[in-house]
Formats: C-alpha cells, structure tokens, sequence
C-alpha cells in the first residue's frame, strides 16, 4: 500500500483499540463517535485520511446493534472522505449464529451484517473465529480470518502445564478442540447436544473416556454459559478431575458469570475480543488478541501475507 496507515475505532473497545495502537506504536485516529440526544448516531472524522490506508476497530459485543451502527457510520464517513482503504477489524461478528435459517420465515441474520458492511462501503474484513467459517463466503472482498485457539491453548499449557483432554460441547466444535488437544497433548472427547430453543442447551451423549482426568471445554464463544455449564455437569457426572473452559469470545450474556461461578469449572480462559468486566477477572483469565490484530494489520497493510498467523 502507498497511502499511509491510519487506525480509527468505535466505542465498542477502547482499551482493545489502545492496545493495539500501543503495539503500532502510533496514535489512534482522531474521530468524534457519539450520540444524538435523540439516540441517533453521530460520527465525524477529525484528521484527514484522503489517500489512506484505513483500519477500523470494532468487535459486535453489547450493545450490538449500537455498535454494527456506529461501525458503518465510520465506514461511510471514511468512504466519503476518500480514504483509499477501508478495513474493518472485527475481533467478535455478532449475529455470527444466524448464519442460515433453522426454521421457515426466519433471516439470515450474519448476511445481513455482511451485506451492510459492504454496501457502507469496506474493502476488507478481519475477524476472529467467526462461529461459521461459512460466513466468510458471504463477502465479496478480501476476509482475513484469525484463530484464537493457538493463544488460548499456549496460555493454557503454560498455566497449566498437564496434559488435559479436549472436550468439543458440540459437533460443530470438533476441529477447534481437536487443534487445541494438538497444541495441549492430552486426548480428546466430543459431547452431543441439542438446542430446545435459543438460549438453552440440553446434552444428548459423549465419546471419550474423561474418568479421573482433567478436561477442558474449548468452544468459540460463551454467551449464556449454557453449552458450557451443561458439558461441565456431564463431565463431572463421568468422573472427571479439575474442568476448565477456554473460548475465543467471552461475551457472559444474561448471568452467565453466575452461571458459571455455580458449575464445577474451576477457571475459564477468554480472549479480549470483547471487553471482560475486571470485577470478573477472578474467575476469568484473558489472554489479549492486541498483539494479533496488531501483526496482522502491519501485514496486511504492508501486502504480506497473514496466514503465518492463521493457526
Ligand atoms: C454453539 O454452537 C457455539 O459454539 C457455542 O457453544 C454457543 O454459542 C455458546 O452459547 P451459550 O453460552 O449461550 O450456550
């Protein structure tokens, strides 16, 4: 890219953003996000960025149709000032679970984002586990698509240093854990459920033997806590030892803190694509993605290539 590098950010993340610029060393773009007395929002750019190569830091987390918002408003700002690119980094996709209809009369919600994003006009997207890889497909430009696994499950060997089996809460998970288990040791085990509606999981089967062995349930995301506290009172049914969890997106909805403090999981690791309440950091471990994103934007910003970072 000739034009220079510039990075803005919504008010999803502050400190996300400030870590990554830290990392750049280089300041965060200058841009006023706010809100209209009426609820509206209200963005203007406050530095020039004609010729730029442009990045926008924004993760989907809560509240996420304020967020989606302001996140196109800056695009179009940006469009309309004539940056030369436009980037969206988008740590968390909200919406990443209506990727396709379960039942008649529903929207695909996720093509919906994916459909705004690029009618706001962005160029390229970089995001982090997204809950369905198929989404990338919804795009028609460049989506560079980082795993959060491989920190989780370095920062979870270091901790932990024993040899633990992977347990997928679900089918759709298997890959993840099973890469997880490649990085920890340790074997592997995959549960079975079932979702009666939305917000609740009920867990049909397992394959794997967990009897006397620490086990920890990796997944993309925790929103209720549901798929996890359920899969950790299967585990601890069948005998396991210390369960932990450890997934890419904490996103804790509804009370899913105390959801989990009652489980029989001892510790839960996340990365910092969403903010994590510090009042949290007790029981939650974050490992922070800034060094990550920050890689990836020199990279993509310089034309090299960013599947060194992909595992
Ligand atoms: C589901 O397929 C996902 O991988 C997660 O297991 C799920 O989204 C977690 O949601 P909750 O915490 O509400 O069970």
């Amino acid at each position: 890219m000739d034009g220079r590098l510039q990075v803005f950010s919504g008010t999803a993340h502050p400190q996300l953003a400030h870590d990554i610029m830290r990392m750049l060393d280089a300041p965060l773009g200058r841009a006023l996000v706010d809100q209209w007395r009426n609820g509206e929002t209200r963005i203007r750019l406050e530095e020039s960025v004609r010729g730029s190569d442009v990045f926008v830091i924004q993760p989907l987390c809560t509240p996420v149709n304020h967020n989606i918002m302001e996140l196109l408003l800056l695009i179009d700002a940006l469009k309309r000032a004539s940056a030369d690119r436009i980037t969206a980094v988008i740590p968390y996709f909200a919406y990443a679970r209506q990727e396709k209809k379960t039942t008649g009369r529903e929207p695909i919600s996720a093509k919906v984002v994916s459909n705004m994003l690029v009618t706001a006009g962005v160029d390229r997207v970089l995001a982090i586990d997204l809950h369905a890889p198929a989404i990338e497909g919804f795009f028609d430009i460049p989506v560079d698509h980082l795993r959060g696994t491989s920190l989780l499950a370095r920062r979870f060997h270091k901790e932990f240093d024993l040899p633990v089996v992977a347990v997928s809460p679900d089918s759709g998970g298997v890959t993840r854990a099973e890469n997880f288990r490649a990085l920890t040791g340790g074997s592997l085990a995959i549960i079975s459920k079932r979702r009666p509606s939305p917000d609740e999981t009920e867990v049909i089967e397992m394959v794997g033997n967990v009897d006397g062995q620490p086990c920890v349930i990796v997944d993309d995301m925790i929103s209720t806590g549901s798929t996890l506290v359920e899969a950790a009172e299967l585990l601890a049914k069948r005998g396991a030892g210390q369960i932990y969890a450890a997934a890419t997106h904490g996103v804790f909805a509804a009370d899913a803190f105390e959801r989990i403090e009652q489980s029989p999981i001892s510790r839960v690791i996340v990365t910092d694509s969403v903010p994590i309440p510090e009042s949290r950091r007790d029981m939650i471990e974050v490992v922070t993605i800034a060094p990550m994103l920050a890689e990836a934007i020199m990279r993509i910003h310089n034309d090299m290539s960013v599947s060194a970072l992909f595992s």
